[in-house]
């Protein structure tokens, strides 16, 4: 069997000799254009007048688009047609693509965009939460809410009564591949679009509507991302977009890619968040009441903010039980890039809010935070005390398969925690200058798309007459290993070695009607839908060769590259060959589609999620006091991917999901200046960690356990869930910085060193 071994990335080699083609590597046909787009230098107003002589007029320039020159949709928003490929007489943030070049390289289409003169009468910008708030600027009527029980009396009657206020900044995807398309156009208006894409069913839908076709004459291939990180679910669709509009115009095949400066400037990054609470609990640290409000910054356009903000609400709990909970949601529109998707889809702020909210708590008791998180944790199935009733989160879904109380026990006990704490206040006590801090924070992520007709996948299999295997399916690959563990999973049923199964690039024409690769749920879907296209011809093979062999079907065996049948073995190759001969079909399509999920976002009830994956991390952090720079100096991880499909790529993503959620928290600050314009985007001021910053002792195993749920091999979903084991790093600092002063720190995220600082002052009160 293929499955469960941790076989390396099938592209590992080709990654780090460089080899692996992304679209910028594509080999491109003579003539072949370059874009750019002109970018608004104002944050709001209406475009008076606009003077692109100079653009026209520049080396090198083919062709200068705006908005009135484009023949059909002026449409590349993923939700609400409310996002122009370029904009119409408004302009709405400050680097809003605004017109177009088509030139014969990729600098002079740079070069030329910059010649443009854009005359804006300026409106008064919307940049805070706090100025939309003002100015009542939002996405729906008014706030979303979720309730359960009567929070008010709740916390009336609470015996202790906290509240308090926390901002949460964004994230930049930094994705090493920027946003990148091709166009190629073809005959009679057919045009076929390579993409940097998570998502390319939309890029093709996006595409034919603007050139005016059916979705049948667009095709769009992906055969891989240098990152996606929920960046390339909607941002790359202006890009191919536009290439597909030059293309038609011109004839030549275009091509676009935004260089870092221009992708920071024009995309989409993590929504930040300010959240209220009021929390009501008893002298143990037991939460009675709470009442949360999400604050949730979206940008200007619409984009996958509302689900994003939902996502939010539905991880608003983390993995505590709430009796009586009120979970309120703004969805302001602001004049700031439109905040997109990012791994975690806004489950990590409202998950943070908790840790955040179940830390204050414990302050205020003088209570260890870990046992307080204990003490809230959701009932464990098998619990005495849960027998008569499963506890259920705030929008009513059972929680049936909670683990993290025996995690949490497995890493308290492997991380050394108690000890270290002691060790901590030991340290603390007696160094005035370095202070340092320890925190344990666990995960509790629902897994599926809460949009429930996106819980489907398609696959398309070839078995070929020399026994090789095509293999193909709607997800994308963009480093997670999605498409090692599917040819895993193929390999599998046929039981053949994986050299014998050829991935290939994700197509629009092989498999149609694809979600976007995304919500961690890119192997659990296509890994099903795999499995069943290759039971299908498993199936017809099986019957030849029983029928030729006096036995039963089920009694063929598929094994070590060989099959098996009544009393005669032959290689895989051979019954290929046979069946091939006896004018059996060798391919077949497979479908599936999540069982058991139901969900009202608008009543805010039911069962979004198919099962939850869990995970929980111990940091520890040293700070200086002095300066406010700070280090993790170790990092402990216990995470449940199920019955890993493949232990390498699973850890690789839980490494990695932490170390991508600690520089959320730490060093990865977004600053806009007064007038809007992003003045961090590169690397020189926007801070990812590098690999120096990993921890220096970074113990992370996975959880042994299989899902509960009937997934692909009992395998649990991880892609996302490990970026917020980054929570614990950024509580880690709270505690740090808690050692400096009798005050509650006033940590907001990112906790950079000017923060760490400027708290120890106000800690030190
Ligand atoms: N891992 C790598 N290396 N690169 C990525 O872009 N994206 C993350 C996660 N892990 C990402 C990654 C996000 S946002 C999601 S939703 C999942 O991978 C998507 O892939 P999956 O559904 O196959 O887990
Ligand atoms: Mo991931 S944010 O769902 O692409």
């Amino acid at each position: 069997m293929s499955v469960a071994k941790p076989l390396p990335h099938d592209a590992a080699r080709l990654h780090v000799k460089g080899q692996a083609r992304y679209v910028d590597d594509m080999p491109m046909p003579k003539g072949a254009l370059h874009l750019a787009f002109g970018l608004s230098p104002k944050a709001s107003g209406h475009i008076t007048a606009m003077d692109l002589q100079a653009v026209h007029n520049a080396p090198d320039v083919v062709a200068v688009l705006t908005a009135s020159d484009l023949p059909f949709a002026n449409d590349v928003s993923p939700s609400a047609h409310d996002e122009p490929l370029l904009a119409t007489g408004e302009v709405h943030y400050m680097g809003q693509p605004v017109f177009m070049v088509i030139a014969r390289s990729h600098l002079a289409a740079r070069f030329a965009a910059r010649q443009g003169k854009i005359e804006i009468a300026e409106t008064t910008p919307i940049f805070s939460i706090e100025d939309a708030l003002a100015a009542d600027s939002r996405f729906e009527d008014g706030p979303r809410i979720y309730q359960r029980g009567d929070t008010q009396t709740g916390l009336g009657g609470a015996k202790h009564r906290l509240s308090g206020r926390f901002h949460i900044g964004g994230q930049e995807h930094f994705y090493l591949e920027g946003q990148a398309a091709l166009a190629l156009p073809g005959e009679a208006g057919d045009m076929h679009v390579i993409s940097s894409t998570q998502h390319p069913t939309e890029i093709q839908h996006k595409v034919a509507d603007a050139i005016g076709l059916p979705m049948h004459a667009v095709r769009v291939e992906t055969r891989r991302m240098g990152g996606g990180f929920g960046g390339k679910e909607s941002q790359g669709n202006a890009l191919a977009v536009a290439c597909a509009v030059a293309a038609r115009q011109t004839g030549k095949p275009c091509k676009m890619r935004y260089d870092r400066d221009d992708d920071m400037i024009i995309t989409g990054k993590r929504h930040d968040f300010r959240i209220d609470y009021d929390v009501g609990f008893d002298g143990a640290g037991r939460i009675t009441a709470l009442d949360v409000h999400h604050y949730t910054r979206c940008g200007w356009a619409m984009d996958l903010s509302l689900p994003v903000a939902d996502r939010a609400m539905l991880h608003a709990d983390n993995a505590y039980w709430l009796p009586h909970v009120r979970i309120e949601s703004h969805r302001l529109r602001t004049n700031t890039q439109s905040a997109t998707a990012f791994r975690g889809f806004g489950g990590p702020q409202g998950m943070i809010g908790m840790e955040r909210i179940v830390d204050h708590v414990a302050a205020h008791l003088g209570l260890d935070p870990l046992i307080v998180r204990q003490r809230n944790f959701y009932a464990a199935v098998g619990d005495i005390s849960s027998q008569e009733k499963v506890q259920t989160t705030p929008y009513g879904q059972p929680v049936e398969d909670f683990v993290l109380d025996r995690m949490v026990d497995q890493l308290v006990l492997s991380s050394d925690y108690q000890t270290r704490r002691r060790a901590v206040a030991d340290w603390n006590a007696t160094n005035p200058v370095l202070k340092k801090g320890i925190a344990l924070s666990p995960v509790k992520f629902g897994i599926s798309f809460t949009l429930t007709h996106l819980n489907q996948a398609g696959a398309l299999v070839h078995v070929y007459a020399d026994g090789s295997i095509h293999l193909n399916h709607g997800g994308t690959e963009m480093g997670q290993g999605l498409f090692q563990k599917v040819a895993q999973v193929a390999a599998s049923r046929f039981g053949v070695p994986l050299e014998m199964v050829k991935i290939t690039a994700t197509d629009t024409a092989k498999v149609p009607n694809t979600s976007a690769t995304a919500a961690s749920s890119g192997t659990d879907l296509n890994g099903m839908a795999v499995k069943a296209a290759c039971d299908t011809i498993r199936a017809r093979m099986a019957d030849h060769l029983a029928k030729l062999h006096q036995c039963r079907p089920d009694q063929v065996v598929f094994d070590d590259g060989q099959v098996t049948a009544g009393t005669r073995t032959y290689s895989f190759a051979e019954v290929a060959a046979m069946a091939h001969q006896a004018r059996i079909s060798l391919s077949s399509t497979g479908f599936y589609k999540t069982p058991d999920i139901e969900w009202d976002r608008i009543k805010g009830h039911g069962r979004p999620f198919f099962y939850f994956a869990y995970g929980a991390a111990v940091t520890e952090v040293v700070i200086d006091t002095l300066t406010g720079e700070n280090r993790i100096l170790r990092a402990d991880i216990l995470h449940d991917a199920g019955a890993s499909l493949n232990p390498a790529l699973d850890l690789g993503q839980v490494e990695g999901g932490y170390v991508q959620g600690a520089g959320w928290l730490t060093t990865e600050e977004l600053v806009w200046d007064d007038h809007g314009h992003l003045r961090t985007h590169a690397p020189s001021t926007y801070k990812i960690p590098a690999c120096s910053d990993r921890p220096d002792v970074f113990n992370v195993a996975l959880w042994e356990g299989e899902n509960r749920a009937d997934t692909i091999y009992k395998s649990k979903a991880v892609g996302e869930p490990p970026l917020m084991l980054g929570i614990s790093a950024f509580l880690a600092l709270s505690d740090a910085v808690a050692a400096c002063g009798p005050h509650y720190p006033d940590l907001h995220a990112p906790a950079t060193a000017e923060a760490v600082l400027a708290a120890i002052h106000r800690a030190r009160g």
